[in-house]
């Protein structure tokens, strides 16, 4: 149903275009008897303000977008409350798209975005080649901030945890447990945080040259399902010849592997030891509790946002910078198992 027009209240309740828009923007302004009678008309006609007609006109959207990699992940529903909790104290609203890790996908959300002149974006890309549209929103005057992503571009903020420290944690820690093989479960490779984790655990190893081998167990995705099944893939060899412990890549990719060597009758932690990757509160809820390397997922929120506000306003003299927050190990029963 169409909603009635702001001519029609002024129509309604008798008074001019300018007292109407007074009402909605100014309404100290105008006399309480006036006032209620075109609040009247607006009840009567359910008229509703086209605010973003409004904020396009005034060149100052109040509104914020997020694309986070997989919505259904609860690493980025904590990114998400921080930078809600940031944009909101600055008067203004946050939205949430959705990439699920698709890149035409991600591209059409930057395309709708772009058309709403949104304030700012905040993003996780999928993947590389992304630039040219980051670039586009850039001359529209949108500022971009990446979330969860280091970058050493010029051109736009970041925020983002040492990666290749996360995995150099999580593979010291297994190799002290007495672990030699160890295998590293996560994907695709051409998300940079996947393929960060990955190196960090990589060099740990040097520190233990000859002795001790990573294999990978490459993914489709960073799901549950695609963790569930790796696991299948790890214990296809026989098991004299199967990796006693697992990195993932996240910590959805270690539920998944926990649900499939339980459900094959593998004890976790003394056949094969799980660490994950964010430190979701799932993770320490799991039936065996997940070690995981922990990411501060609202602060990362937040800190991005509040870059972004700071841009927004700065305009194209903005000095831009890129946060890196450090990971911490935290040992949980999934790993905490010395192998004799
Ligand atoms: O951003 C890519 C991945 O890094 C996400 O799946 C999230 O879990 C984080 O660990």
């Amino acid at each position: 149903m169409a909603t009635a027009s702001i001519k029609e209240v002024a129509r309604h309740a008798g008074v001019s275009l300018g007292t109407v828009s007074n009402v909605l923007n100014r309404p100290n302004t105008v006399a309480p008897a006036t006032r209620q009678r075109v609040l009247d008309a607006i009840a009567e006609l359910g008229y509703v303000r086209n605010d973003s007609a409004r904020q396009l006109r005034a060149g100052r959207s109040r509104t914020v977008a997020i694309v986070v990699l997989d919505v259904s992940n609860p690493f980025f529903t904590d990114v998400v409350r921080g930078a809600e909790q940031a944009v909101e104290e600055a008067g203004m609203m946050l939205v949430v798209c959705n990439s699920g890790e698709d890149g035409a996908r991600e591209r059409r959300h930057l395309e709708l975005l772009e058309e709403q002149r949104v304030r700012g974006v905040l993003i996780t890309p999928v993947a590389h080649g992304l630039q040219p549209d980051l670039e586009r929103l850039h001359r529209r005057g949108i500022p971009v901030v990446l979330v969860d992503r280091g970058s050493g571009q010029a051109s736009r903020c970041s925020v983002a945890v040492d990666d290749v420290l996360g995995g150099r944690l999580a593979m010291t820690h297994l190799l002290d447990r007495g672990h030699r093989h160890v295998a590293y479960a996560g994907g695709p490779f051409s998300i940079p945080q996947v393929a960060d984790r990955h190196a960090g655990a990589a060099a740990a190893l040097d520190d233990h040259p000859g002795t001790a081998d990573l294999r990978v167990a490459t993914t489709p995705s960073l799901t549950v399902a695609a963790g569930r099944r790796a696991a299948e893939e790890l214990l296809t060899p026989p098991a004299t010849d199967r990796p006693t412990a697992v990195i993932c890549a996240n910590d959805l990719i270690a539920l998944g592997v926990l649900q499939h060597l339980t459900e094959q009758g593998v004890r976790v932690p003394d056949d094969v030891a799980i660490v994950g990757y964010d430190d979701i509160e799932f993770a320490g809820a799991a039936a065996v509790p997940l070690s995981s390397v922990r990411q501060p997922r609202e602060q990362l929120g937040r800190t991005a946002a509040l870059l972004l506000l700071e841009e927004a306003e700065t305009g194209p003299t903005h000095r831009h910078r890129h946060v890196v927050f450090q990971p911490e190990l935290v040992v949980r029963r999934s790993s905490d198992h010395r192998r004799s």
